[in-house]
């Protein structure tokens, strides 16, 4: 969960077909957060910047409103499905458009104001203009349609959105970046940073540590993490406001009596279900967040430091777990790590994904030995388009 920290080498594409076009999905390391999701394909044309009015259906992962032009996709960023709106048409690709709100001409009722007068320019949140209900709504949605889509996954059910309960405020931690005499977020899209004296998703402690940086001055090209007091450097969760739900959540679907955590990080999960488990084997590539769930593991939680794909297929022999919980970063699992789970099923995987494009793709890798019983998507990040879902699989008889 919140991948957005997670450690990232490369660009992950993902392809997603929706008829007729081929999309793919970049995760590039580029927002305040860690990583942009954006929608590129190989060919752009030159645009006249024509002025268009159309009918936004939709609003597709990565936050950009859904209209068609002529029978065409256009992408416009900060719309709602329902309204009539216009926009300039800014980019051109062979499969699609993109264009910028010029004006809403038919509000969806879902509209709000927002919170932040950075909003729309900041490259931190996609949906403070959009009710928080109909926010939960949407993502839910997106996580149908990118199983239909990539996965070819039809036959489950999608639980409504897990809502967070401080939409606002939830933040413990952001990465702020020095330009030009500003200190804030990168603006969407772009390197340029926008100046910003207080955040509204960050808790009162970050927008402190905020304040006082920007008292204290930034040198141009510098970045800093601001965390609230008792946040610990290695990974942990960064919205403390849902982290019990979806703990309490995984805890009701796990069995038996060894259990792995894959991707543990500090041992979030290991260290909540160790009192339900003989053994719990953590495994994690970060050594200080194996450090750091060493020092508070019970005596039947051992931590190793390693990276999964290549000690998952080993660790699977030797301690044959019935329940494995898998929290990779946004990439998803490496094809080393679904052959090992495809090689030696588990009776139960629980995959945390903080990417449902890429949980997708997994998903559909593991459905010959794996049969899905849930899906349940989590709002980790209230007011943009980051999607967390754990998705409950058993192994197929
Ligand atoms: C989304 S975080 C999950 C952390 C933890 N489960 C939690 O809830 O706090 C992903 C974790 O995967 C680790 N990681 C990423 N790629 C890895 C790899 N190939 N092998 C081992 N660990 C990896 C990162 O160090 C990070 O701690």
């Amino acid at each position: 969960m919140g991948c957005i920290f997670c450690p990232k080498r490369g660009l992950t594409h993902i392809e997603l077909v929706i008829e007729p076009v081929m999309l793919t999905f970049v995760l590039a390391p580029a927002n305040k957060f860690g990583f942009a999701i954006s929608v590129k394909s190989s060919r752009s044309f030159s645009t006249s910047h024509r002025i268009v009015e159309l009918d936004v259906h939709d609003v597709a992962f990565g936050g950009a409103g859904v209209g068609r032009l002529e029978g065409k996709v256009v992408f416009v960023p900060l719309t709602i499905d329902g309204e009539r709106v216009q926009a300039k048409l800014i980019e051109r690709r062979s499969g699609y458009d993109r264009a910028q709100l010029t004006k809403v001409l038919l509000p969806s009722t879902r509209r709000v104001g927002p919170v932040c007068p950075h909003f729309g320019r900041c490259g931190g949140c996609d949906y403070q203009h959009i009710a928080y209900d109909h926010q939960l709504e949407l993502k839910r949605r997106q996580v149908i349609q990118l199983l239909e889509r990539i996965g070819r996954i039809t036959d489950v059910q999608v639980s409504p959105t897990s809502p967070c309960a401080r939409p606002y405020a939830f933040r413990n931690r952001i990465t702020v970046h020095a330009m030009e005499g500003r200190i804030g977020f990168f603006e969407k899209n772009s390197r340029n940073v926008v100046d910003v004296e207080h955040c509204p998703i960050a808790v009162p402690a970050v927008n402190e540590e905020l304040k006082e940086l920007r008292e204290k001055g930034l040198r141009d090209g510098q970045h800093r993490t601001l965390r609230g007091l008792d946040v610990p450097r290695t990974f942990t969760q960064t919205n403390e406001f849902i982290a019990s739900a979806l703990v309490d959540y995984v805890a009701r679907q796990v069995t038996g009596d060894i259990l792995v955590d894959a991707y543990c990080g500090s041992g979030f999960f290991g260290h909540a279900l160790a009192h339900r488990f003989r053994i719990v084997i953590g495994l994690d590539w970060n050594e200080p967040a194996i450090a750091a769930a060493k020092l508070t593991a019970n005596p039947n939680e051992e931590y190793i430091c390693d990276d999964v794909s290549a000690a998952i297929a080993s660790v699977l022999e030797e301690y044959e777990p019935q329940t494995i919980i898998l929290d990779p970063p946004a990439d998803g699992l490496k094809g080393s790590v679904t052959k090992a789970l495809l090689t030696k099923p588990s009776n139960r995987l629980i995959y945390v994904s903080c990417n449902p494009a890429t949980l997708a793709r997994d998903l559909s890798r593991l459905a010959s030995r794996y049969r899905i019983i849930e899906i349940q998507p989590f709002d980790m990040f209230p007011q943009t388009a980051e999607i967390e879902v754990v998705a409950v699989l058993e192994a197929r008889p």
